[in-house]
């Protein structure tokens, strides 16, 4: 099956610093982060990239002989000579081109850094702006207590009603703007048929993983959602089945 995968970017120096918001780079276990990203993605990838190794040296009448197979964990065993369904819907996908993965990032430093040592030759990368992290208006780049001792009423309604809470100034935004900011991402996402990384941001990683996994928006905006965590989405017919990985340094 497809999987969809969510993270946040790696650690930045804001965060470090504790700031919101911001177009930060990577701090250095950011990088290390990005690095094991990438091997994470490959190992799981693996099993398609034998496939398709077979695919092309077989450039015609493949199916039975990737049909032979024997990953395990991808499809039942196969009857001898008779390809595994699967595997033969995978390859005529990727005979007609279709790729079977794309990493899509936002378009901020944090994250684009953070897909940087994924293979070009092998991830095709798309950078989407409405991946953007919750624009905080006039608090971008400051900390939660800067928030709270320069705009004390602002921070206590953000407390009262974090999905509605607009931040202050232009282009500020709220979780409900969010959700409005990310329905063509999701439509994108549910029209395709291949895998997908998502490295994004936190306000971003929970709005996404409400959609999927059907968290009300009551509790959506305070999920624990970690740097260092990857989601795994993996649709089935009667609701998404979720898998997570904690990132060990
Ligand atoms: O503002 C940036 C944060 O990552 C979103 O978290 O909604 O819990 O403040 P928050």
């Amino acid at each position: 099956p497809r999987v969809i995968y969510i993270t946040r970017h790696g650690e930045s120096e804001d965060n470090v610093a504790g700031r919101i918001g911001g177009d930060a780079s990577l701090a250095p276990s950011g990088v290390k982060y990005s690095k094991a990203l990438a091997r994470f993605i490959d190992r799981r990838r693996l099993e398609f990239a034998v496939e398709v190794e077979e695919a092309s040296h077989h450039a015609s009448g493949a199916a039975t002989s990737i049909s032979a197979s024997s990953t395990p964990g991808t499809c039942s065993e196969p009857e001898a000579g008779s390809p595994c369904p699967e595997h033969l819907r995978r390859y005529r996908r990727y005979r007609r081109g279709e790729p079977d993965f794309e990493v899509w990032t936002s378009m901020l430093k944090r994250a684009m850094e953070t897909v940087e040592y994924f293979d070009p030759q092998r991830y095709h990368v798309k950078n989407i702006k409405s991946l953007n992290e919750i624009y905080a208006g006039k608090c971008e780049g400051m900390t939660y207590s800067e928030i709270a001792r320069d705009f004390p009423e602002e921070f206590e309604a953000r407390q009262l009603d974090k999905f509605y809470y607009r931040y202050p100034g232009i282009g500020g935004e709220s979780y409900a703007d969010v959700v409005l900011r990310l329905q063509q991402v999701i439509v994108e996402l549910e029209r395709i048929r291949h895998s997908v990384l998502l490295v994004t941001h936190r306000a971003m990683a929970r709005t996404l993983l409400a959609y999927f996994m059907d968290i009300p928006t009551t509790q959506m905006p305070d999920m624990e959602l970690p740097l260092g965590y990857v989601y795994a989405c993996e649709p089935r017919p009667f609701g998404n089945f979720l898998r997570v990985w904690r990132y060990d340094p």
